[in-house]
């Protein structure tokens, strides 16, 4: 693999979950975000909030809250004559593209200062608390935050599928068992080394009828991922009312004329 300081920066960022209280300058706040801004965009349909003054998970200084968003666009837009045809759900695919970039770019701008970052993506499911909190208008839709902050820890890196799990070349092959077990093995043994769930006391709970045969010395990447998406989320009801919340709706029925 090639290196350099770029890449490097990087390979090197792990989610931090412990921040000293140093607070960040304008300066660096401001080159993180320029830095984002300048992500490549569909239509810049995105905005941050920036929240420094209350208490903010992890001990971190800063929280942005990224939000995916059609209201200035479509105030441009009613400028130029133009009223919006596009359905609601386009518009936030596109403006999930958008907001994604820029974060990801924050996050390694962030690195690059020697910063360090995690998501926390519970966010969608509170979007209508936090649009009357933010005052966001609609077509805003806070999609993912962001803490920031120089780290207090340290961990090791967290593991990836093999690369030959991920990129396909041509066309998506048959994945083999042995694929298969080779990804698995890397995924559990990779966070259970770095006693990644104990540390965070992440295990969760069972609530589907199902023998209980794990603690945290065979709890790993995959039981994790078992028990969240086959035990949550099952009716997309909540998430399109906080859509509906923000003025996205996402089925033709429900939309006000
Ligand atoms: C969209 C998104 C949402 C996330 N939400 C949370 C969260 O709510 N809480 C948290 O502690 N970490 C969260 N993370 C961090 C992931 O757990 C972390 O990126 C993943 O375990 C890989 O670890 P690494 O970032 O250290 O490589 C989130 C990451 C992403 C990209």
């Amino acid at each position: 693999m090639i290196h350099n300081p770029v890449i490097d920066a990087m390979m090197a960022r792990k989610s931090i979950r412990k921040y000293t209280d140093q607070k960040l300058s304008d300066e660096i706040i401001e080159t993180i975000v320029r830095a984002g801004q300048q992500a490549p965009f569909a239509a810049q349909l995105c905005s941050l909030i920036l929240t420094r003054n209350e208490k903010i998970p992890f001990g971190a200084p800063l929280l942005f809250t990224i939000c995916v968003d059609y209201y200035r666009l479509e105030k441009i837009m009613q400028k130029r004559n133009w009223k919006t045809v596009t359905n609601d759900l386009s518009l936030l695919v596109f403006g999930m593209q958008d907001a994604s970039l820029m974060g990801e770019n924050m996050v390694i701008a962030a690195e690059s200062l020697g910063l360090g970052s995690c998501y926390l993506g519970g966010v969608p499911y509170v979007a209508g608390k936090l649009a009357e909190k933010y005052k966001l208008p609609k077509h805003v839709f806070p999609l993912v935050q962001l803490v920031i902050g120089y780290p207090d820890e340290n961990p090791p890196l967290r593991p990836r599928y093999p690369i030959d799990f991920t990129m396909f070349e041509d066309e998506y092959p048959e994945i083999s068992e042995e694929k298969m077990a080779e990804a698995i093995k890397v995924m559990d043994d990779g966070y259970q080394s770095q006693g990644y769930y104990k540390n965070l006391d992440a295990k969760i709970p069972l609530e589907v009828k199902k023998e209980e045969t794990f603690d945290y010395s065979n709890y790993g990447w995959t039981e994790h991922m078992g028990r969240k998406w086959g035990q949550w989320f099952g009716s997309p009801r909540d998430l399109l009312a906080e859509f509906e919340k923000c003025g996205f709706y996402l089925t033709k029925e429900n939309k006000p004329e």
